[in-house]
């Protein structure tokens, strides 16, 4: 695996894959790597014949009060998972590369990107969309790869790509989870032993709500509230948002339509987690 940690470095091995004919597949990441990156880095390998991955924690995406300093860092570890797995290229730029000083251009998606966690997270998403166009335009890929696990990002890098042109397909992968339910996160290893079982909640909740919908609720009140009400049970879980929103304009539903995106964030202890699902079925 060639590592590069310059931009031009990158840009030139992309391109050297890229002119021997390859299909070339992306799959961004901040690192701490599990296997809901991995899954993403498979689905690359199986759908592209040559594999780059990214690892930078970028702090335009963090806010002022959020975990930029803590997040976690495991770089070897990271390098040798995507060396395993057959990953030809890994980009590992620094900050400085990336964000030279002085730099006062954005990619921001209106709108949308002040939906669910960009409102409480202010600036969370203009951070996204500028780091990924960014790293688009270093690669260059065919096809790039995200999580399904981060809902609003996807519908939000679809925009962007879509509106500024972007010549890559999107790819979005379904979740991984742990055995009990719990959706794969960077951030879970923030979390004790007490609070790990305590954020089964998220996916409780949205097990209940999809329950409730098969079972023929279509009010979109309605089945907030039973994923509000679960989520309340856990009494040291703070809840940051619940909702069912269309999947990609991300605006709330009033009637709940096969498709829809139930979502949730919810804070336990200090840390923030989020999860969602897609209500899908022929009840629908
Ligand atoms: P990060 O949180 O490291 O996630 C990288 C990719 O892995 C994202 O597309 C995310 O949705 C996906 N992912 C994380 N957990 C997953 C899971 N349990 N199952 C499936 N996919 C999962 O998302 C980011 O980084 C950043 O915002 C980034 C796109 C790299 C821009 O900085």
């Amino acid at each position: 695996m060639r590592i590069c940690f310059t931009i031009e470095d990158m840009r030139t091995a992309c391109r050297e894959e890229r002119s021997s004919g390859k299909r070339l597949g992306f799959v961004p990441t901040m690192g701490a790597l599990h296997e809901g990156h991995m899954s993403l880095v498979r689905a690359a390998s199986a759908r592209c014949d040559a594999v780059a991955a990214s690892i930078f924690v970028n702090p335009t995406q963090f806010g002022p009060n959020e975990d930029l300093a803590k997040y976690p860092r495991a770089f070897e570890n990271d390098r040798e998972l995507l060396e395993k797995e057959g990953v030809e290229l890994l980009f590992a730029p620094s900050v400085e590369e990336m964000y030279p000083a002085g730099a006062v251009t954005w990619v921001a998606v209106e709108g949308l990107g002040d939906k669910l966690d960009g409102r409480s997270r202010p600036g969370h998403f203009r951070g996204v969309t500028t780091v990924v166009a960014k790293l688009l335009h270093v690669v260059e890929p065919d096809a790039a790869f995200f999580g399904q696990k981060d809902a609003a990002q996807v519908a939000i890098i679809r925009r962007m790509v879509r509106e500024l042109n972007f010549s890559v397909e999107i790819v979005a992968c379904p979740i991984v989870r742990e055995a009990d339910g719990l959706a794969m996160s960077s951030r879970n290893a923030y979390l004790d032993p007490v609070q790990r079982k305590q954020a089964l909640v998220l996916h409780r909740a949205l097990m209940r709500v999809k329950e409730c919908w098969e079972a023929g609720e279509r009010n979109s009140a309605g089945l907030v509230g039973v994923g509000r009400d679960e989520i309340a049970r856990e009494k040291s879980v703070r809840l940051d948002y619940f909702e069912i929103v269309d999947s990609n304009s991300l605006y709330s539903v009033g009637s709940v339509a096969n498709g829809a995106l139930v979502a949730v964030a919810a804070f336990v202890g200090g840390t923030r987690l989020i999860d969602n699902i897609v209500l899908a079925g022929t009840a629908g």
